[in-house]
Order: C-alpha cells, then structure tokens, then sequence
C-alpha cells in the first residue's frame, strides 16, 4: 500500500525528539522521518510500557502496518505484515512474517521478504497469498524499482516441506507486470495484488489498486501459468472520484450461514454465492465494501442497489482500522479478516515506546441473512485466553446510574452485555439531517442525555472517572410519527486520557438491528486498544486510547446509563483476559 515518489519535501521541526530530522511528506501517504527511520540506537520496549497490548499481535519493537499474506499452510496459520527493522516509524519496508496454530500465540521468523534485487530495491510493499490447487502457496507482492515505480512480484517457498515456510525465493521472472508507456497505468499508483482466483476458463485473476486522476481502480491481470500476466482491457470494478484505492480484497459469501467459501468459488447453482469487494480509500483511511454479483465471463463486478464501492460504502470498522486482508481457513472452513489500527499517539510518543502500529483480534466474516451486509465476530480462539468469569443478571440501570463490574482486569478484558429497553416510544426523534453517525456521536457526547441512551460500557476508567473511554448506544424514533428507530453505536474517546497530545476523535456508526430484541455490545480491552462489536457484530468501532491513571490494575470498568429512561441489564458477563505468547 501507500506511499508515493519523495515529492514535496517539507522540513519543519519538531519539537524535543524530532529536532533536525526530516519529514518529507509522501502525497496522501504515510510521513518519512528521514533521520528516524535509519536511527541506530532503538531502545527495545522495556520497563514501563503500558500501553503495549496483551493479546493483540504487536513485534516485538517497531513500525507495523499492512497485514500481508495471510493463510493456513501444513496446519498452521501465517501471518507477514509490512514491518521497518530499524525504527518506529514508516520506512525501509519488508515483509516480516510469524506462524501460530491457533491465530492468538504467534512464534516469530526471519523477514521473508526484504528488499534485495532491482525489482524490490526501494521495498517490498503489500500482497497476498494464493494457495495452488497443488497446495503451493504463492506470494505476489508489490516492488519498488530504482525508478522508484511500482511493480508486482512473485515468491515461492524455498522448502515446501517446512510447515513454517520460513525461506521463500523471488522469481528471476520478476516483475511480472510493471507499469509501461502504453498499457497507460500510473507507475506511482499501481499496489497491493490481492489473492488469485480461477476464471471459468481455467485461467488466473488478479486485481491491483490503482487510479487514474480521480478514478479509483481494480486492475484485472489474467494468467495460465501464474507466471506470465496479461492485463485485461477493463477493469474488474472503478469508481470516479473516490482517488487511490488500496489494498483491494474480492471473495465470495455463500448466501446461506456463516461458513467461509475458497476465494475460486463460483457456486453452484451461481445463486448460493454473492462476491464482496473491498478497498482501502488512501483519501479517507478507511476500509470500504460493496456486496454484489461477480459476472465470471465478463470478468465485471457488479455493486447490488444501493452500493457504491466509494466513501458512502459500508466499512468493516467505523474506527481505526486500515489496509485489512481476508484469507479462507480451510481448516474450520471460515473466511478471517485481518485488518491494521495505527497509533493516535504523537509521533514523538511512538518513537519513546519504541513502537507502532497493532493488528486486531482476527475477524471472522460472514455475509448476513439479509445479504445487505457483513458480520465480523473475534474467532474463537481468542476465548481461550478468557479467565475469572464474572456475570451480572437482570440489573436495572435507571437513569443516570453507573454499575462497577468488579473482579476482572479491566484493563485487559473481555466484556459482553445484553441491554433490553423498556419503552421504545419515549426514544427522541431523529433530526432528518442526522445522516453521519460520526457527527451524531460527536455532537452528542456521552454526557449528553437522550430519551433512550446513552447506555453502555465505560472501560479503561480511572477511579474518579477523570479518564474514561465509553462505548454506547442511543436510540432514536426515525420520524414523528414512524414505528421505525435508528440505534447508533458511539466510541467517545475525548475523555479517555489525561494526556491532550493524542488524537481523542470520537467514532460513530449506525447499528442494523431490530430494537424490540436485546441489543448485544461486546468489547474486547487491550491496554490501550478497545475493540466494539455492537449488534452481535454488525458494527465494529476500534479505537486506542492511552490513559495515564486508568492502568493495570487502576483501571475501572462499568456499565452504565445516563439516558432519561431506565434500560435494563439482562445479562453481563465479563473475563479477564491472559496474555498470548506473541514475539
Ligand atoms: C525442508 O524442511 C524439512 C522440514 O522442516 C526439513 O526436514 C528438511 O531438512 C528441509 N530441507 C532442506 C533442503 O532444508
Ligand atoms: C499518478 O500518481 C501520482 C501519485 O499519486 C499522482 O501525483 C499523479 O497525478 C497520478 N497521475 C494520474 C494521471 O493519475
Ligand atoms: C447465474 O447465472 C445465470 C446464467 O449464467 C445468469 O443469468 C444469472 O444472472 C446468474 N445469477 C447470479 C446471481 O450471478
Ligand atoms: C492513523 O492515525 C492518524 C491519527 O490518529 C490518522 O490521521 C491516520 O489517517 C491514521 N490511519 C492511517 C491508515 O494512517
Ligand atoms: C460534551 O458536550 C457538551 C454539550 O455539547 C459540552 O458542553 C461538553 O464540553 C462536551 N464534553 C466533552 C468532553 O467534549
Ligand atoms: C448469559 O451469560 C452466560 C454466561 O456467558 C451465557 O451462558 C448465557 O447464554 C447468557 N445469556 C444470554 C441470554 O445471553
């Protein structure tokens, strides 16, 4: 993903830590801080360091971002992701790689792949596996020439005996597509190949991020033998006007339940499937999906009504979230979603703790009944590290009442609640203008009252409440005289440390359930990570926050409501959470 030519050079100081090193400023990318990147002396994490996650995949030091490659091989579960070895922020990027047998304890490896031939010299961007019908897995990843273009390259393991797949050989075919004059594509925005499927005429596809001006594109590359590719005349999808699309990801849903289908699926009869598309908006920052029909022949995906692969689209993550990878499992035949959350500490902060940049609790991903959207549940495992079970029954929350959930960790938990409403009709009525779940989160903050709301969870929460991050739902009437209501699911972070420096935006998403059922919240607690599935997973907001009170074991956690009407509790359980072996 990212990052264009050195264009604008900016240089500007900054204060303490920063002073006289460089920031040249990437278009639309990520900064380079010329000097940090090459730092000599990084410190390991070590001594104080709270905000280091106990269960989330972090390296052990450094700068992380994309998630690249993921897949199951031999049994076990690989992970590379786009790592800089000598610093904690962006740059000298290679694919860093770890193994796991259960997607939770992670063993790490040599980087598989770092920058070493003319076709990868200036770094070795994001990619994808696909696995063989031989069982072979494949890596195609994106390089940077010396011209500084982006190109597309193949590596293979060197030893397909090692379940841990630890070396892997770059093909002196490489590139096997580049940028030239005539095939008209933009040397500086051509990245991130996703995972191959079989067409119906037996041959490979391939889609690569790109645009044109202000037109985002998937870039359709075909191929017999995976060695040699043709670009297709037209592209598998685009849309004028939503700039570079990143990191794109297209795999089918089956219609019916939530297993996962191998991405050359094509159903049968083709009625059983429908194909996701996803991008990564470099304009925005956000990961975006539209459901809709792959046609095979034409090689054309087609958006179902009322999508729009563009910042009106749905996202997986109405928080930090980026440049997230699905891959099937076919182990438990289920599709897994792994997606990146950077920092929203100052530079200055990451290069002191040595480190930036978290992936999130794996994700299964599943197309909904209704088919109008995705569901994303923590996989399983992850429960295994649940311990100290705490529940709370059929507890009343009147208005403006908190309740302490007391004998967990809180600040390393997992929580879930079932919320029940007494009285819809004494919900407010939602403004006609109110279209930006955002903006309704950030204008009503969560010391603002409404009829029916705010009502949720307050984690990572000092003991006088200076410092609180809060996840909650409000639900409104969706017109006067409407049986129809809107429940919006907010993560306010403005109160959640001490500390001004850190970005504190406040995220909001709408939540696609029926408010007459409980309405189900659940948050996974990481130190300075929280993960909010509200609706049983049909919408997910992380955010990361840095208290400087509400820490180890000065942390809090509480359910609570400070709407006007009384909301009941019908079932909490909480747990506190081990730590993963990771790194
Ligand atoms: C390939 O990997 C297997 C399993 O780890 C190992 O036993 C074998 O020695 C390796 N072969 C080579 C040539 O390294
Ligand atoms: C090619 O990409 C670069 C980098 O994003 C951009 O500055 C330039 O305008 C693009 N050219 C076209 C024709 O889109
Ligand atoms: C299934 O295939 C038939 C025949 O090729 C086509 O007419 C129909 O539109 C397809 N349906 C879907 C949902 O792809
Ligand atoms: C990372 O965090 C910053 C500030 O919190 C944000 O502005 C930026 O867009 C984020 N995302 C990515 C993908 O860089
Ligand atoms: C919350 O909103 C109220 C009313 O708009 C405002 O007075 C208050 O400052 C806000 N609090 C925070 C922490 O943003
Ligand atoms: C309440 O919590 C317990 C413990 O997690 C669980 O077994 C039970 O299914 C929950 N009940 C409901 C209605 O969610």
């Amino acid at each position: 993903m990212t990052k264009e030519v050195y264009s604008k050079i900016g240089v500007w100081l900054l204060f303490t830590l920063l002073i006289s090193n460089y920031v040249v400023d990437l278009e639309a990318s990520h900064h380079v801080y010329k000097r940090l990147t090459q730092s000599t002396n990084i410190k390991s994490p070590a001594g104080n360091q709270p905000y280091r996650t106990g269960f989330h995949f972090q390296p052990p030091k450094n700068w992380m971002n994309d998630p690249n490659g993921p897949m199951i091989y031999k049994g076990i579960y690989h992970l590379f992701y786009q790592w800089n070895p000598k610093g904690a922020v962006w740059g000298n990027i290679v694919w860093a790689h770890s193994t796991s047998t259960d997607l939770i304890n992670w063993d790490p490896h040599p980087p598989a792949i770092f920058p070493s031939e003319p076709f990868d010299i200036n770094g070795c961007w994001s990619g994808s596996v696909t696995i063989l019908p031989n069982g072979k897995p494949v890596i195609l990843y994106t390089g940077i020439n010396p011209k500084n273009q982006q190109v597309q390259n193949i590596a293979e393991p060197k030893n397909l005996s090692d379940p841990y797949l630890v070396e892997w050989t770059k093909s002196p075919l490489n590139p096997l597509m580049a940028p030239d004059a005539v095939n008209g594509i933009n040397a500086s925005s051509f990245r991130d190949p996703t995972t191959a499927w079989l067409g119906h005429d037996k041959k490979w596809r391939v889609i690569i991020g790109s645009k044109i001006h202000r037109r985002g594109l998937a870039i359709t590359y075909t191929s017999k033998d995976f060695l040699k590719w043709e670009k297709s005349t037209e592209p598998l999808h685009y849309d004028d006007g939503s700039g570079m699309w990143e990191c794109p990801d297209f795999f089918p849903v089956t219609r019916f339940g939530s297993n996962g289908v191998e991405t050359s699926s094509f159903g049968e009869p083709n009625e059983t499937l429908k194909h996701v598309l996803k991008v990564s908006l470099d304009d925005t920052k956000h990961d975006y999906y539209t459901i809709g029909t792959y046609d095979r022949v034409g090689d054309k995906f087609v958006p179902d009504k009322g999508f729009k692969m563009d910042s009106s689209a749905p996202r997986y993550d109405y928080g930090k979230y980026y440049a997230s990878k699905t891959f099937y499992d076919s182990a438990k035949n289920r599709r897994i979603l792994w997606g990146w959350t950077n920092e929203s500490s100052s530079v200055e902060d990451d290069v002191e703790k040595g480190w930036s940049g978290i992936q999130t609790i794996p994700r299964k991903i599943w197309l909904d009944r209704s088919g109008k959207q995705l569901i994303q549940w923590p996989v399983r495992e992850v429960e295994r590290l649940r311990t100290n079970q705490v529940n709370l029954r059929n507890k009343v929350l009147d208005s403006r009442s908190r309740l302490e959930v007391y004998g967990v960790t809180a600040a390393q938990a997992d929580v879930e609640v079932l919320f029940k409403v007494r009285d819809l009709e004494k919900a407010d009525v939602m403004e006609p203008s109110w279209t930006d779940p955002q903006l309704i989160c950030s204008r009503m903050n969560v010391s603002v009252k409404s009829g029916l709301g705010p009502f949720g969870l307050m984690v990572l929460a000092s003991k006088n409440l200076e410092e609180h991050t809060s996840v909650y739902f409000r639900i409104f009437k969706a017109s006067q005289n409407s049986n129809k209501y809107v429940v919006v699911m907010c993560s306010d972070q403005s109160r959640s440390s001490l500390e001004e420096e850190n970005d504190k935006t406040t995220y909001g998403a709408f939540v696609d359930v029926n408010p007459h059922q409980p309405l189900s919240l659940r948050a996974l607690i990481d130190n300075s990570v929280v993960e909010s599935f509200g609706g049983r997973g049909r919408a997910c907001i992380t955010s990361r926050v840095y208290p400087k009170l509400a820490i180890g074991k000065s942390s809090h956690l509480y359910a609570f409501n400070y709407g006007l009407q009384s909301v009941d509790v019908l079932n909490l359980s909480a747990w506190s959470m081990n730590s993963a072996q990771i790194s």
